[in-house]
């Protein structure tokens, strides 16, 4: 089936039609866990768009903004035979004006975790997202697990500031070996993508021990052992909703989340489970 493409907002305008649409946005390089999204897009039965723009706000300075991978024309092929309706990818300055001055603002929330380590990230994320919703004007938003604090985000922020889209959370897509799927997985080497399955080996570890400092003890025994090249950024149990660490005797669901350097490159992963 053909995909419309929009390169810009009249188009887009244009593809988008009248009726209900999901969106799934992404920043390309799209892999079997974007594929996850897609399909779960497409069995809501309505018009399926998919935005594709490396947005340069989540990038700090010293990431990889202009190292990331950029394969439009294969992406265009995952989206065809995915039966996407219409492709969003529009340029850097169609989405940003230069002399644009206002943007969200991710609270708390934005600087823990993933966001101590990533200062203004979360903003720039909820930024685009957030003109994403109002330029495509969705019904249904889909986005993966894999981001887990991304996710909780996104959710805060269509509470927060009352959005009429309901969000779906997709499980995330592995490698029969347990590596999460990532688009940052094709920087490394062999021995580096073998160094890198100490993340999910640390969460499954930890995710079937009954307390709170059980699971922590167990995953960081896995990262430890891991060769020199693995850098942990951080181990975190928190409460899926908020990303506050767990105290001991904390019971219900948690989330395990995990960074780390392989060599230049830096991961992230999470598990889900309940103590
Ligand atoms: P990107 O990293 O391209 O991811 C796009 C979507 O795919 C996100 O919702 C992400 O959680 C999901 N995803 C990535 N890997 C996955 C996996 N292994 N299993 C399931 N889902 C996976 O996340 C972003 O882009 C950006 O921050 C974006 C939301 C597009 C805003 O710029």
């Amino acid at each position: 089936m053909e995909s419309i493409v929009a390169r810009n907002r009249a188009d887009l305008v244009k593809a988008r039609g009248d009726g209900p649409v999901v969106l799934v946005p992404t920043m390309g390089a799209l892999h079997d866990g974007h594929r996850a999204l897609i399909r779960e897009g497409r069995a809501l039965g309505v018009r399926l768009v998919v935005s594709i723009f490396v947005n340069p706000l989540q990038f700090a300075p010293t990431e990889d903004f202009s190292r990331y991978p950029r394969t439009f024309e294969a992406d265009l092929d995952v989206c065809r035979a995915e039966g996407v309706d219409v492709v969003f990818a529009p340029s850097v300055e169609d989405m940003y004006r230069p002399d644009r001055q206002v943007a969200i603002t991710s609270g708390h929330m934005g600087t823990i975790v993933e966001g101590a380590s990533r200062p203004g990230h979360f903003d720039g994320m909820l930024t685009v997202v957030l003109k994403l919703f109002n330029l495509v004007q969705p019904d249904i938003a889909c986005f993966g697990q894999k981001d887990a604090q991304q996710l909780a985000m996104i959710r805060r922020m269509v509470t927060d500031l009352d959005l009429p889209i309901d969000v779906v959370g997709v499980p995330t897509v592995r490698e029969t070996d347990g590596l999460a799927l990532s688009s940052r997985n094709r920087y490394l080497s062999a021995d580096e993508r073998q160094v890198a399955l100490a993340l999910s080996r640390a969460l499954f570890a930890g995710a079937v021990e009954p307390t709170p400092e059980k699971v922590r003890a167990a995953a960081l025994s896995v990262l430890g052992a891991a060769a020199p090249e693995l850098v942990l950024d951080y181990l975190a149990l928190v409460d899926p909703a908020t990303f506050e660490e767990v105290g001991d005797g904390y019971h219900g669901d948690a989330i395990l989340a995990v960074a780390a350097r392989v060599g230049a490159t830096r991961l992230i992963d999470n598990a889900i489970l309940r103590l």
